[in-house]
């Protein structure tokens, strides 16, 4: 994904779609890492992933708190997926193989890693058992803070501020 430079409603869009392509790993969590300055969107880009996966809740910037989860709905997500106007690719054969198999995310972990001031915070915070279970998603804020908690081959989205109203996205 490399994207042109986006206005909000789009950029929302494409976290939709972002979203719509992501599905479990076998044996750990599906980690995102979101980078980017202040102001990027990075909370706006999970805010738009957590609406789609039917969160109902108010999705704030953990950065207190560190992290928060969100219990999803059985198979809202599949859900999804099926009203998506990509159901026609071949996203929806993968939707349906994992729909049959009731295989989901189960549990959105929104994190904030920018008051950190190392990752043995976010260890001390049972992070490993998070990671360590594929029913989660795991959606991180200022990533390079944990960098060496993260795997190594999570995907890397890159925010850019442009102007006022605009924001880029790089895979
Ligand atoms: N095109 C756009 N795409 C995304 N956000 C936009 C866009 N235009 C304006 N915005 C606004 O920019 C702000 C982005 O803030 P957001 O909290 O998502 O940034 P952040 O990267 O999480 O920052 P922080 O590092 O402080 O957590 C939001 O208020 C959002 O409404
Ligand atoms: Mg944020």
């Amino acid at each position: 994904m490399n994207t042109e430079i986006l206005n909000l409603e789009e950029f929302k869009k494409v976290a939709k779609d972002f979203m719509l392509g992501l599905f479990p790993l076998a044996n750990q969590a599906t980690v995102v890492g979101l980078y980017g300055d202040l102001g990027a969107g990075k909370t706006t880009f999970v805010q738009a992933i957590a609406k789609a996966l039917g969160v109902s809740e108010i999705v704030n910037s953990p950065t207190f708190l560190i992290f928060k989860t969100y219990q999803l709905k059985a198979n809202s997500y599949n859900f999804e997926r099926e009203r998506s106007e990509q159901s026609k690719t071949d996203h929806f054969d993968r939707a349906t193989q994992l729909y049959e198999t009731k295989c989901s995310y189960k549990l959105l972990v929104h994190i904030d890693a920018y008051r950190l001031k190392s990752s043995d915070e976010l260890r001390k915070l049972r992070f490993e058992e998070l990671l360590a279970d594929p029913e989660n998603l795991i959606l991180i804020e200022w990533a390079d803070k944990v960098a060496d908690l993260l795997p190594k081959d999570h995907t890397k989205l890159h925010f850019t501020f442009i102007d006022d109203s605009a924001r880029q996205i790089r895979l």
